[in-house]
């Protein structure tokens, strides 16, 4: 299912374009339960907790080395002063990242669907190379904010050309802590770059001052987007996503895909060990 002109009009002029009905809702059930049983067989004890207010202090060791693993990592108040998990394991979990395309036979084969190649290719990306997934589940009164950002600051290539493939895999509602984005906001400079220090660890680096649409201002609109909605990211969007304060969970998944034909910088966080080279859009 290609994008036809009117969608691909409205990508160019917004930076971004909601796809309703794109992914079957048995596949977004089937994505849910193997998510669930990835929580089921992950060890606390091997923590990193996720927060884009915090990301240097979170920036650890296992953090950077996720970028070919599944991972889990907990939101903010998942834990008490002494270090001890607050709820239920399965609703204290922030996002899995970042390898399941890779290295889940089941992430794989949602994150290779022909929709989501079709629309790539719709979009002119002429290599795209699968690079991170995150499967996010933004629970009930504990799924974190994550601050305006734009997405090529953490996934940089030269020149710039990563997208995100986003799938509501449950409705996303303003209530539940649905995506904000900035309308023809693409058109903005890249404000900073996420980048792994000399001496390690990780930094944010000041590229431009533009400053941010401010969050509940009239700047961001919401994508309010019912399950199995396919939303496209450009790599230069400012977009944000509120505090689930409802009661129902918000779970989503993204996949994020670079142009083949532009560089990778090493000074990137996300690093690929060469056992496991990025791979396109065609099935193994
Ligand atoms: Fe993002």
């Amino acid at each position: 299912m290609a994008l036809d002109q009117t969608q691909i009009d409205a990508w160019e002029r917004d930076g971004f374009l909601a796809v309703p009905g794109a992914v079957p809702l048995e596949q977004c059930e089937a994505l849910m339960a193997r998510a669930g049983e990835i929580v089921d067989a992950f060890d606390p004890e091997t923590v990193s907790i996720f927060s884009t207010h915090e990301q240097t202090r979170t920036s650890d060791d296992y953090f950077l080395a996720s970028g070919d693993t599944i991972s889990c990592f907990f939101e903010e108040g998942a834990f008490d002063d002494e270090g001890n998990l607050l709820g239920d394991k399965a609703l204290s979990i922030n996002k899995i990242g970042h390898a399941m395309h890779d290295l889940d036979p089941v992430f794989d084969r949602f994150s290779r669907q022909p929709v989501l190649a079709d629309a790539a290719r719709s979009i002119g990306l002429a290599d795209p190379l699968l690079l991170q997934s995150m499967y996010i589940f933004k629970s009930p009164r504990i799924g974190g904010e994550v601050s305006c950002h734009q997405d090529s600051a953490f996934l940089y290539t030269d020149p710039m050309t990563v997208v995100g493939f986003w799938v509501a895999l449950q409705d996303a509602t303003i209530e539940n802590g649905c995506l904000w984005a900035q309308p023809g906001g693409h058109r903005t400079p890249l404000r900073q770059r996420f980048v792994r220090s000399p001496g390690g660890g990780t930094a944010f680096e000041a590229l431009d001052a533009t400053p941010w649409p401010e969050p509940g201002g009239p700047e961001l609109v919401p994508i309010e987007a019912e399950a199995g909605t396919l939303v496209l990211l450009h790599g230069l969007l400012p977009h944000w996503s509120d505090v689930n304060r409802s009661s129902r969970s918000r779970h989503a998944y993204t996949v994020h895909v670079i142009d083949g034909t532009a560089r990778y910088p090493d000074e990137n966080w996300l690093q690929r060990s060469p056992s496991l080279p990025l791979r396109g859009f065609d099935a193994a």
